[in-house]
């Protein structure tokens, strides 16, 4: 368990730590927030979760300033404190505490909330492992552009997927691949990559847009493209990115396998790119 969080320019004892109960968050999930992974003590793309950040303030006019320096500090104080070296940082900005009312007041003050946890990594080192998935049906807004709190279809899927024993599920909108509860989907036919464009049907994910950019750099192509749940099932290979979960290959589908349940070459170097971006960071 972590042992100290913050809340709003305070470092408490995790378990003192308390939010108001009628936070717009807890009562409206009118909140956003950003998982920010920390290998060996380090940030791992920092500035890009920043500005996914304010992009997620901006589009909910919740007026909050976002001080990135003082936001890093914060978050490398945390690190120490807590005695992070592989882990996550959590941070989760409200719009603040109000008397129980749909329509919010343009005035009030936003709850700011940080900690930090340990995680261990699924990279491609002799522990790699290929994870299983299921297929759901994606229940979601649509505006998941937007990184909010709103996540209660996510939960759903996602206890649908643990319940089968599968790491993630797979959603799907008229029958087209969107992108997991918590992470985006690509997969690879005939050497060529794809994954749904980022527009306001998936999140823009920070280890997307990373590998997207590192992609650039390889013979490969990528196409962002949404494909269908045909396509998905008939892949060479197919992987997740999360900052949670790095690049995980997927090698079972529902009780599909896929690549004949190995991780896949092209998979695997691209676990080993991403990775080594951030390590040498
Ligand atoms: N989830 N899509 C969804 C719906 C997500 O919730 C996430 C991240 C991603 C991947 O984004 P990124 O690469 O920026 O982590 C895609 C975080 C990790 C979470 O909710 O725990």
């Amino acid at each position: 368990m972590p042992k100290i969080a913050y809340i709003n320019s305070k470092y408490i004892k995790f378990n003192e730590a308390k939010i108001h109960i009628e936070d717009r968050g807890l009562q409206f999930a009118d909140s956003v927030y950003e998982v920010v992974a920390i290998y060996k003590k380090n940030l791992v793309d920092f500035d890009f979760h920043i500005k996914r950040l304010k992009y997620s303030l901006k589009e909910l006019l919740i007026n909050f300033k976002v001080d990135k320096n003082k936001l890093k500090n914060i978050f490398n104080k945390l690190i120490s404190l807590n005695k992070i070296n592989n882990g996550i940082i959590y941070l989760q900005i409200t719009r603040g505490v109000q008397a129980r009312e749909h329509v919010y007041n343009n005035k009030l003050k936003s709850n700011i909330i940080i900690y930090a946890r340990h995680k261990k990594f699924n990279l491609p080192n002799n522990k790699f492992k290929g994870e299983k998935a299921v297929t759901c049906e994606d229940l979601r807004w649509k505006r998941r552009d937007i990184k909010t709190v709103n996540l209660l279809p996510n939960i759903i899927a996602a206890n649908f997927a643990s319940k089968h024993k599968a790491y993630e599920a797979i959603l799907i909108q008229n029958n087209k691949i969107t992108e997991g509860t918590s992470s985006n989907i690509w997969i690879v036919k005939n050497k060529k990559l794809f994954t749904h464009p980022s527009n306001t049907d998936i999140l823009k994910g920070i280890t997307r847009e990373t590998l997207r950019i590192l992609i650039q750099q390889t013979k490969l192509k990528l196409v962002e493209k949404s494909f269908t749940k045909k396509q998905l099932f008939n892949a060479d290979e197919v992987f997740l990115t999360s900052s949670g979960s790095c690049v995980t290959p997927i090698t079972k589908i529902d009780s599909k396998l896929i690549n004949g349940g190995k991780i896949g070459n092209i998979t695997l170097n691209l676990a080993k790119l991403y990775s080594k971006s951030f390590m040498n960071e």
